[in-house]
């Protein structure tokens, strides 16, 4: 069942039933100031730092799901009637319905009663704001006589305080009004500089800002007494809680049309022009009223968001395919490239399921974006290479998160992941590849943000290196520390607390357990950091990182693998985790494919075993499960994958983040259909027809899909921020198709299905437009010969044409 569909032509989602069975989200903005918005209006506003400046507020896990947003009601002054345009909050049976999410904007559109009303959300780029343009048409044969009111809540800033503070936060709401423009400047009066504005392009009937006076007492959204009875109460909020509605009267004859804008913004002021006059507490507005005017023109809110579609133009414009599958092509030219964006700008920290003031920027997870973004934007994806290279410490290790607003590492959580310091190995490698901008490792950086500890970022590499080398176990494989990709395989945790973190409680001296996973990493990783040696003119340093990676493949042989399956860790008491000898968890996912990523067991047969297994242990029809058997109890020793029941999560949940890695391996043996049958079974597009079983949003991944154990077995859970976007644009495009940046240019390898007649591709590198064409010979095998510009070259890698050269034509051929 669908609840909507694709419309590509427009880089659309079109929901056309509101009650989708989650609510289906949408991101706005780019920089500085964004927005989550649902399919029925639902969702937040904050400026950077989704925690610390909340602009807007939001109940999460509220009943029903999804409340607060940016609503609007419209009452019919005749009938008294009243309703919202984007069904919640009212729930009105509307006559039509429809949602647009698009790329960076939502328009939501409904026919109730002869009256059209359609809203179109957006944040114009490098603005700290977001504008809703409101179009109401009246289809009916005579006069419409109508009130709009606007609606919003406003969040005292800090999150998290926010919705636990109660007895002071009940009391400090501030607001001013001024020419119908409502502004919020809770604590504005003393420590902070920053305020926000909420403006309409009317001339307002009335306004609210206290929410006790626009609802009414023991009212909720759905029948705010303001609305019901057609007024405003021009309330002015002290303390309790601050809210922005406007009123406005609109008279409509038989097919006329009407805009009205509003505008909710976030400004800040220099200290020392804070106030107006200097000596009073009024708020400066100077800059806010400049910003206001501006955008409440019709032609300069069209014309920002004319920009904003032809900036998405531009970054999707990188890469685009067309394939003989529709869902490859929607979700590479489209989707999942717009997923990156998105992973790239909030990490994990705001989505439905993230709250906004649990996480701050992963160490790991954003060296990883950075696979599915660097392309897009590189000159982003370098500053934050050096953020996070900032926050490394001098033992190589990293914090696990850092915040922000303040580009600190986060000491709550602090480090010890030992897996986290590769990842920027791998990061730093995507963005040469991707630029050949080799500057950036000459880049001074501190350690923990420590003045006078700068080094090059290429010092740092090397310090990651470093760091597993010095922290091998009884088996000379990396010691696991807290945990590696795998957050919940805590091996030295031993938590038997109620309330402890699992990801910070650690009881063991971790001198014991080790993780064939960062093993394989440190492969991965420590092949790349050679080829960069190599080409910084570094032999012997290139030589040296060769030599301990071939011990460690060694080593990996040796201890990693367990007969049939790459084994996955030894806990706490030299025991093996993920192994034939174990009742439960026998075989893991993550070795499996990150083994013969970082070309480890493909000339021996050992990967084509640990696919096989991967094929008949883990795969099912919804993706490829974490581990077999599933936990049934909890293992004091494993940790927090134990805890979870049995298919969610870690818990042999089917971890969309690393089925990728098993997509890769599958074309590193040369097996084209079963990549692309593996990257089918999660694709989300593929996935649209069952959404009443996937549940979430059909347009972006999900971290997870409950496992086979599960007994909502193909239920999708957390979607929009998860690694799997970045792996799964990377193993697609650079994998299967197999147009693959490298340190010296581009290279042609695709692993595509034995069905596929070709596909053709243009791809923007360092400056060149690519125009690929791919096309099989007869034979349906993988081998590839290249035609640059009309003529044959050797091998599969494309000489970056002399400078001057804009277009280069590549014919490619597989037999
Ligand atoms: C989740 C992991 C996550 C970790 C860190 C755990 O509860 O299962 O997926 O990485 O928390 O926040
Ligand atoms: C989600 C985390 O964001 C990511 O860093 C981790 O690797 C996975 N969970 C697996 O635990």
């Amino acid at each position: 069942m669908k609840y909507g569909y694709f419309d590509d032509q427009n880089r659309e989602y079109v929901i056309t039933q509101p009650d989708t069975p989650l609510p289906w989200i949408n991101y706005l903005g780019s920089e500085a100031y964004f927005g989550l918005i649902s399919n029925t209006a639902g969702g937040y506003s904050f400026y950077r730092d989704a925690r610390l400046r909340r602009i807007t507020r939001y109940r999460y896990n509220n009943v029903p799901y999804d409340f607060g947003g940016r609503y609007l009601y419209i009452r019919d002054n005749a009938s008294q009637e009243f309703w919202s345009p984007s069904w919640q909050p009212t729930q009105r049976k509307l006559e039509r319905y429809s949602c647009r999410h698009g790329m960076g904007y939502t328009i939501i559109g409904s026919d109730y009663q002869g009256i059209e009303a359609t809203t179109r959300y957006f944040v114009p780029l490098d603005e700290n704001l977001e504008i809703w343009q409101f179009t109401i048409t009246n289809h009916r044969q005579r006069a419409a006589e109508l009130s709009v009111f606007s609606a919003i809540e406003f969040c005292l800033w800090d999150a998290l305080d926010d919705s636990s503070n109660f007895q002071r936060n009940f009391s400090i709401g501030e607001v001013e009004i001024e020419d119908g423009v409502i502004y919020h400047k809770t604590e504005y009066r003393e420590r902070r500089d920053h305020f926000s504005y909420f403006a309409c392009s009317e001339k307002v009937a009335g306004f609210d800002t206290a929410r006790d006076a626009f609802l009414g007492p023991y009212r909720g959204w759905d029948q705010p007494a303001a609305v019901e009875s057609g007024s405003s109460r021009n309330s002015v909020a002290h303390g309790w809680a601050p809210v922005g509605s406007h009123h406005i009267r609109i008279s409509l004859d038989p097919g006329e049309s009407r805009q009205v804008l509003f505008v909710l913004g976030y400004q800040e002021n220099p200290p020392e022009e804070k106030f107006d006059p200097p000596d009073s507490l009024v708020v400066n507005k100077k800059r806010a009223k400049q910003t206001i005017a501006r955008y409440l023109a019709p032609a300069n809110a069209d014309a920002a968001f004319e920009r904003l579609r032809l900036h998405w133009n531009e970054l999707l414009g990188v890469f685009e395919v067309s394939t003989p599958d529709v869902h490859t092509n929607r979700m590479v030219n489209i989707w999942n490239a717009y997923q990156c964006m998105a992973t790239f700008n909030m990490s994990r920290s705001a989505s439905f399921y993230e709250s906004g003031i649990g996480r701050g920027l992963g160490f790991r997870d954003s060296n990883q974006d950075l696979l599915g973004f660097v392309h897009m934007v590189p000159s982003r994806a370098r500053q934050r290479i050096l953020d996070l290279a900032a926050t490394q410490l001098p033992t190589g290790g990293a914090y696990h998160q850092y915040q922000p607003l303040t580009k600190r590492g986060n000491n709550d959580i602090g480090s010890g992941f030992n897996d986290d310091p590769h990842w920027l190995i791998l990061g730093v490698s995507a963005y040469l590849k991707e630029t050949g901008d080799w500057t950036i490792l000459d880049e001074l950086l501190p350690y923990d943000n420590r003045p006078g500890s700068e080094e090059p970022l290429y010092q740092h590499l090397e310090r990651s290196f470093r760091y597993t080398i010095g922290r091998l176990g009884p088996h000379g494989l990396p010691l696991i520390g807290r945990a590696d990709w795998n957050d919940c395989l805590n091996l030295n945790c031993f938590s038997d607390t109620p309330g402890q973190s699992f990801q910070t409680t650690t009881n063991k001296d971790g001198k014991v357990a080790e993780s064939v996973f960062i093993a394989a990493l440190f492969v991965l990783a420590g092949r790349e950091l050679a080829q960069i040696a190599c080409r910084r003119g570094l032999a012997a340093e290139a030589s040296h990182y060769l030599s301990e990676v071939a011990k460690m493949e060694t080593t990996i042989l040796k201890h990693g693998w367990d007969g049939r399956w790459f084994l996955r860790a030894y806990d706490d008491f030299g025991r093996k985790v993920g192994s034939e000898e174990n009742a439960e968890g026998k075989i893991f996912v993550e070795t499996q494919g990150l083994c013969p990523l970082a070309g480890i067991g493909l000339t021996d047969g050992l990967a084509v075993q640990a696919l096989e297994s991967v094929r008949r242990l883990l795969a099912t029809e919804h993706g490829i499960v974490l581990q077999q058997p599933a936990y049934s109890k909890y293992y004091l020793e494993l940790g927090e994958i134990s805890s979870y029941p049995p298919g969610y999560k870690e818990n042999a949940g089917i971890f969309c983040h690393n089925n990728p890695w098993v997509i890769i391996a599958e074309t590193r043996l040369g097996n084209g259909d079963a990549a692309h049958d593996y990257y089918s079974r999660i694709n989300p597009s593929a996935r649209e027809k069952i959404s009443e079983v996937h549940r979430c949003e059909p347009y972006v991944y999900a971290q997870m899909i409950a496992g086979r154990d599960a007994p909502s077995h193909g239920e999708a859970k957390n979607s929009w921020l998860t690694g799997t976007a970045a792996w799964n644009y990377h193993a697609v495009t650079q994998w299967i198709l197999g147009i693959r940046t490298d340190y010296d240019g581009l290279r042609i390898e695709p692993v595509i299905p034995k069905s596929w007649p070709g596909f053709r591709a243009c791809r923007k590198f360092r400056g060149v437009c690519y125009e690929i064409e791919v096309q099989r010979a007869e034979e349906p095998g993988n081998l590839v010969s290249l035609e640059v510009d009309g003529r044959a070259i050797e091998g599969n890698l494309i000489p970056l044409p002399p400078a001057g050269v804009k277009t280069v034509t590549v014919k490619a051929t597989l037999r």
